[in-house]
């Protein structure tokens, strides 16, 4: 038998050894990069309120940083723009790494042992004007600033690009990051990023954020983010048969700064919003992993009954449509698939399958009858960004054919991220690989009537891409 002693080292020994493991999977010991100091890290742009007059910006620090500033001015080609910034003071929230509060019992946060508090902060520059270059920075402890960040507010009406990203969740750093700058580089311009859910692999894993922010670096602080809660954003925590359900991680409310909906009850505040972003352009956001999607579905059917933008684009992480096998959400789709039709929603952006698929609901024939248009009223799109693939359903989309839904594109073994423009009544819809090469396309028109027609244009893509055609998957080096 173990003395009491003997028992608390061997506790001791284990925590230090899992310590190590689930920080980074190497005998390195804690990254300097993942480590909190008097420095803000860890920046990120999120939407909270109106684009054209807001700027939403959170980062964090060490926990000896209790109070501190963040400061605006415009981005003009002076030298010292800066002399007229303006500062404004920052909402603070601790964040205790290796626990959290769930339903008021504090529980273990397994993967986080050893690491301490760390401070998240939070700013909202308001009364800004539309269409303007900003620049803003952030402050740790007294003096300990961050560079400079320019970024543009929205315009009220007039084009909209932006970028959405499927699944990162595996290999964040090692492979994802080569992804997302390939697309800023591709779409500097883009006026946010939209990532589908599953950003990380374990929800409340520090050093998985730490990669997240790396991968993206100053891209998270200049482009604002538009986060989708995935089934990898959720987890349980405690040990043994302490143990909780599964629930949204402690680290997604403090990193992120989001719309919260008070029509919403707060188990879906953070996770479930709208962002209109101008005059066309007006974004949902669900959460998948609610329970409560009748209430979502409620809440979306209501916001699209009440939106006059010419283009609604509906996101969440599981799709509608599977494109794997064995991964069908029937009671999610009997629920929200009605309101998509019923408001002929134009995009539908998802993740969760680690495949790409792209496909849509084509219009009844009557409405084919009514004028213009080919035949498109909701478009679907399950795509990845990360190194993590699946296998293709043997028969796409055919297993869907009473919804009237037609897989147009698919892709196995291949890591995406698509870039959208929208301006006035077009929207033109671009699906990249990350070495940069066109894979799949659309142009949609929509005409004063409502109804949509699509066409591929002149634009050359590359050869379809299934494991059968690519490299060797399966006997790849594991991720890290
Ligand atoms: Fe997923």
């Amino acid at each position: 038998m173990f003395t009491r002693l003997q028992s608390f080292c061997l506790l001791l020994s284990l925590l230090v050894c899992s310590n190590t493991v689930a920080q980074n999977n190497t005998a390195l010991g804690t990254p300097p990069w993942q480590m909190a100091s008097g420095w803000p890290d860890r920046i990120i742009q999120n939407f909270s309120d109106d684009p054209a007059r807001t700027i939403t910006v959170t980062w964090r620090t060490d926990s000896s940083v209790q109070n501190t500033l963040a400061q605006i001015a415009l981005a003009t080609p002076d030298a010292r723009f800066d002399a007229a910034a303006g500062s404004i003071a920052a909402v603070t929230e601790p964040v205790y790494l290796s626990s959290a509060m769930i339903d008021g019992v504090s529980l273990a946060s397994p993967d986080n042992m050893g690491l301490g508090v760390v401070h998240y902060h939070s700013a909202v520059f308001r009364d800004l004007e539309p269409d303007t270059l900003y620049a803003y920075r952030v402050q740790g402890a007294d003096g300990a600033w961050s560079e400079w960040y320019q970024t543009r507010t929205a315009a009220e009406s007039g084009p909209v690009k932006f970028v959405y990203f499927g699944d990162a969740q595996n290999g964040i750093l090692s492979h994802w990051s080569r992804v997302v700058r390939a697309a800023f580089m591709r779409a500097p311009d883009a006026r946010f990023f939209l990532h589908a859910g599953d950003l990380v692999n374990r929800a409340a894993r520090d050093f998985e954020w730490a990669e997240w922010f790396k991968a993206g670096g100053f891209v998270h602080g200049s482009v604002p983010a538009v986060v989708v809660v995935g089934n990898h954003e959720v987890q349980s925590y405690g040990i043994g048969d302490r143990t909780s359900e599964r629930v949204l991680t402690h680290l997604w409310r403090p990193q992120f700064t989001l719309p919260v909906d008070n029509s919403l009850p707060l188990s879906l505040h953070e996770t479930v919003y709208d962002v209109r972003y101008n005059e066309d352009v007006h974004l949902f956001v669900l959460n998948s992993l609610s329970r409560e999607f009748e209430l979502q579905g409620q809440w979306l059917d209501r916001k699209l009954e009440e939106t006059d933008a010419r283009w609604r684009i509906v996101t969440m992480h599981y799709p509608i449509f599977s494109s794997a096998e064995g991964r069908d959400s029937a009671s999610r789709r009997d629920a929200l698939l009605p309101i998509l039709n019923k408001h002929r929603v134009d995009l539908v952006l998802q993740g969760h399958d680690h495949t790409y698929a792209r496909g849509a609901i084509g219009q009844s024939p009557e409405r084919m009858a009514t004028g213009e248009g080919n035949g498109v009223e909701v478009m679907f799109v399950n795509s990845v960004s990360g190194a993590k693939m699946y296998p293709l359903k043997p028969d796409g989309w055919d297993g869907y054919a009473e919804h009237g839904v037609r897989l147009q594109r698919a892709a196995e073994n291949t890591a995406f991220y698509q870039v959208i423009s929208i301006e006035d009544s077009q929207l033109v819809y671009e699906a990249y690989t990350a070495d940069d090469q066109l894979y799949d396309y659309f142009e949609m028109v929509k005409g004063a009537n409502g109804l949509k027609s699509l066409s591929r244009g002149e634009r050359q893509t590359i050869d379809a891409r299934q494991f059968l055609t690519t490299g060797d998957y399966a006997n790849a080096p594991p991720l890290p």
